[in-house]
């Protein structure tokens, strides 16, 4: 392959260096673009463009592959366990028996919050929808540990950090669940692993004991591993370019859970749900549901379904779905949306609308069925999904930090009004 791409703008020639990856991804290198052409390329979405190179997280769309530092996600999600996943992460590499234990004590004697945070919680009606209260909570770590604000700061206070985020996240979101529970928080059973310690935080009732279920343990597990990286979607960028600004970690990460929370990307999790409801309600009928995620004129969309890299399958959708079955089974739950899920994916795949446009089910188009199978809200389905790629966030957040990349500041193509002299139109 030749090693530089010709662009021809009026006649001119230009020519651009080729950047190959190690999985031999090609991408046309146009820093110099601006200052050669006196042009900027225009893509809306970014659908066409890379906004950096990262070692951390590998798709590919067309054949469903998804690995983490080369390790596959069936691997992982089959032999590891959500804290090894988010270590083998931020560091690079699968930690040893000691990195591990050390990793997972440092996680466990950070997981409890300052008390004038559970004055911030309180704060909040229980009607607040629990993302917007983990985000809050999470960004208000800047003011008790100011000195993550200092963007210069030596690597092993970052680590700190990272310990923090990692310890304090499920705490966060356990409270945010038992805020709009109306019930009163738990504090972190220090004894137990991090799921089981998340579980406990968020079930458990006032003078009632709460018995850990490990197949929802398990199960949980296994979905925290599935959501911790997806390379630079929406809000893995958004973290990334709060980040490249020199904000802290707890303010980038913040950030990254409101993109996330928007219903085209993790807070499809929970439109699934709602989408899923609504046809059991209205009869089951998943052909008329098809017909108007058709039509352009309907404003629906199959929740779900699609993706901006994945144009074969979803290789998390597969590992869901199959979980999804084990996990009801085990749980002796029978969920009638799951046979609409089923059914609806399988009139989806045989029509030509979404073969065409290579829509297939995503990560969130089962999730949602396990969540709901283990006991968890609907309105904290995309609170799991925060927690599962809070790993993610932090590995991308740091990779920028270690490239020591530019601040993010896109260009754009100007439409509006050209020069126009003032004039006053009203009275002054
Ligand atoms: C996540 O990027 C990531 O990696 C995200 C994620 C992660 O791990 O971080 O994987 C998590 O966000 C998964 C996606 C969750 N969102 C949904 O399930 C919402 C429903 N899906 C879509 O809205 C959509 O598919 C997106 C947002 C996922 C992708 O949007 P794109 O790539 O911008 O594609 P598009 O909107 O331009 O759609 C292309 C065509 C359009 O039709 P035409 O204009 O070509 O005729 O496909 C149609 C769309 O109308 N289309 C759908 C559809 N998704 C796309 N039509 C009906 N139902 C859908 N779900």
């Amino acid at each position: 392959m030749s090693k530089t791409a010709e662009l021809i703008i009026d006649g001119k020639s230009y020519v651009f260096p080729l950047v190959v990856g190690s999985e031999n991804e090609v991408a046309v290198d146009i820093s110099q673009l601006m200052e050669k052409t006196g042009a900027v390329t225009l893509d809306l979405g970014f659908k066409n463009t890379g906004s950096t190179k990262s070692a951390i997280t590998f798709l590919d769309g067309d054949k469903g592959i998804l690995r983490y530092r080369g390790y596959s996600i069936e691997d992982l999600a089959e032999k590891s366990n959500f804290i090894e996943v988010a270590y083998l992460l931020i560091f690079g590499e699968l930690p040893t028996q000691e990195q591990y234990i050390k990793f997972s004590d440092d996680i466990r004697t950070h997981t409890l919050v300052h008390e004038d945070i559970k004055k911030m919680l309180d704060g909040f009606p229980s009607t607040a929808h629990p993302m917007g209260v983990l985000a809050s909570l999470f960004c208000s770590q800047t003011a008790f540990y100011p000195e993550s604000l200092d963007p210069n700061r030596a690597n092993n206070a970052v680590y700190l950090s990272i310990i923090r985020s990692l310890a304090k996240m499920p705490t966060f979101a356990a409270w945010a669940y038992k805020n709009a529970a109306g019930h009163p928080v738990n504090y972190p059973d220090n004894k137990l692993e991090f799921t089981a310690r998340f579980l406990k935080m968020t079930f458990a009732l006032p003078g009632q004991d709460y018995e850990v279920d490990p197949v929802i343990t398990e199960a949980l597990d296994k979905l925290l591993i599935l959501h911790a990286d997806h390379e630079q979607n929406c809000s893995t960028s958004t973290v990334r370019i709060v980040g490249s600004s020199k904000a802290s970690i707890y303010s980038s990460i913040s950030a990254g859970v409101n993109a996330l929370w928007g219903p085209l990307h993790g807070g499809a999790n929970q439109e699934v749900i709602v989408m899923l409801e609504n046809i059991k309600n209205d009869g089951g009928d998943t052909e008329k549901w098809i017909n108007k995620a058709k039509d352009k004129n309907s404003g629906f969309r199959l929740m779900g379904f699609g993706h901006r890299v994945y144009k074969n399958f979803d290789p998390r959708a597969k590992i869901i779905k199959k979980a999804a079955d084990d996990v009801l089974k085990k749980l002796g739950v029978n969920d009638p949306v799951l046979e609409i899920a089923l059914k609806l994916e399988e009139a989806a795949l045989k029509d030509p609308y979404f073969v065409e446009r290579k829509l297939y089910p995503n990560v969130d188009f089962y999730s949602g069925i396990i969540y709901r199978a283990l006991g968890i809200p609907v309105e904290m389905f995309t609170v799991m999904f925060a927690m599962g790629r809070l790993p993610g966030w932090i590995a991308q957040w740091m990779e920028m930090r270690e490239n020591k990349e530019p601040i993010g500041r896109p260009r754009q193509i100007y439409t509006g009004a050209t020069l126009r002299p003032y004039k006053a139109i009203g009275s002054r």
